[in-house]
């Protein structure tokens, strides 16, 4: 590609989506926000108010006819991202997706053989490997820093939301593993290594939202995931906490241990008082991980406008899938499920 800049046409701007029309408009120099795409009026009236000359479509079809796009970032609801990936593909454009790649393995596996054969490439985001410090611990266990590394304990757990909003996304997301712990099973195989998945078991409760129980999903679950040779994870999600979002990763080895954002403090201020010594902690994901985000956005222009690999794979998405989609039907029949 002879490009300078990478002509970026952008799907769904929601919740994430809106961030990623501010990243891409602003702090990705290589990256020209040119179009964006939402079925919503109001979400199409935020982008002509937010985002001056991109050009606002309300249909997919037709972002994708734009001549003047040379890759599409999709931020839309995770049932859309296979099709929409294909779409994107067969129309010449190359394709950033958010995670997951798909609720449904089959669907996986047929979009990463499209990419594999596709002249244009196609990257699903799994935002925390872009993190300072993921980064950090995983260049410290690659350089052996902690001999062979056999444990994974890995959690995603969000702050109580009291009016229960995101119980309405509950029925999409394809529950809890699926929409939190797929990131903790993606660290996990690049923090071990890659390890082929053997075996899960899982199990959960419902703590706060009884609305989740007909849904079969849980408001706090917990997983296992046995791999090759001896190596193992552990897994919690949680949409209970009341401290704030508390993500955090244990890796453990046969010479040491990483841990990576042990204390999700929201900045570097410790209070000591009567009542003893406290910090605040981030109130969500992005406050937690914006900086990856950003990050994130200019590996993938970076890329393609280089033509270098990519961080993660096809492969890794379909992988991520697999595994948390074992361990919601583990959850459901209270059986270990082989992989
Ligand atoms: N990496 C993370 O930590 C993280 C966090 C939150 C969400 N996500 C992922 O981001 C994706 C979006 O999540 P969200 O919370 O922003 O959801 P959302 O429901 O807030 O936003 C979805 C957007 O897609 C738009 N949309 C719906 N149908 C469309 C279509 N046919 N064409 C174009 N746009 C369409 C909607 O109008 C909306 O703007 C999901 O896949 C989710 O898993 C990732």
């Amino acid at each position: 590609m002879t490009n300078k800049t990478l002509r970026i046409g952008l799907a769904g701007l929601g919740r994430l989506g809106r961030r990623y029309a501010e990243n891409l408009a602003r702090a990705v120099p290589r990256a020209q926000l040119v179009a964006v795409v939402s079925p919503v009026d109001a979400e199409r009236e935020w982008a002509r108010e937010a985002l001056g000359d991109a050009r606002v479509y309300d249909d997919y079809a037709a972002m994708l006819a734009d001549d003047g796009i040379d890759a599409v970032f999709l931020v839309t609801p995770t049932s859309l991202h296979p099709a929409q990936i294909e779409a994107a593909l067969d129309a010449g454009k190359h394709v950033f997706c958010e995670k997951p790649l798909s609720l449904d393995v089959d669907d996986c596996r047929r979009v990463a053989k499209h990419a594999a054969s596709s002249r244009h490439r196609a990257m699903v985001g799994f935002v925390r490997r872009f993190d300072e410090s993921y980064q950090h611990a995983a260049q410290h266990i690659q350089a052996g820093g902690i001999g062979r590394p056999f444990l994974v304990y890995s959690q995603t757990t969000d702050l109580t939301d009291p009016s229960g909003a995101f119980v309405q996304f509950a029925p999409t997301s394809g529950g809890i593993f699926l929409d939190c712990s797929v990131h903790d099973i993606d660290l996990a195989r690049w923090l071990l290594g890659r390890p082929a998945a053997k075996r899960v078991y899982a199990t959960g409760t419902v703590a706060m939202y009884p609305a989740l129980k007909p849904m079969g999903d849980v408001d706090n679950g917990m997983a296992i995931c046995e791999f090759e040779d001896g190596r193992m994870a552990m897994f919690y999600a949680s949409r209970t906490q009341a401290h704030g979002h508390d993500t955090h990763t244990d890796v453990t080895g046969t010479a040491g241990k990483v841990s990576i954002g042990r204390n999700p403090r929201a900045d570097r201020v410790e209070i000591s008082d009567a009542a003893g010594v406290r910090n605040t902690v981030v109130p969500s994901f992005y406050e937690r991980f914006a900086p990856a985000f950003v990050t994130q956005a200019r590996h993938f222009v970076d890329a393609v406008l280089d033509d270098t690999p990519f961080e993660l794979t096809m492969e890794d998405a379909v992988e991520a899938t697999r595994i948390a989609v074992a361990m919601r039907e583990s959850l459901q029949t209270g059986r270990a499920v082989e992989l």
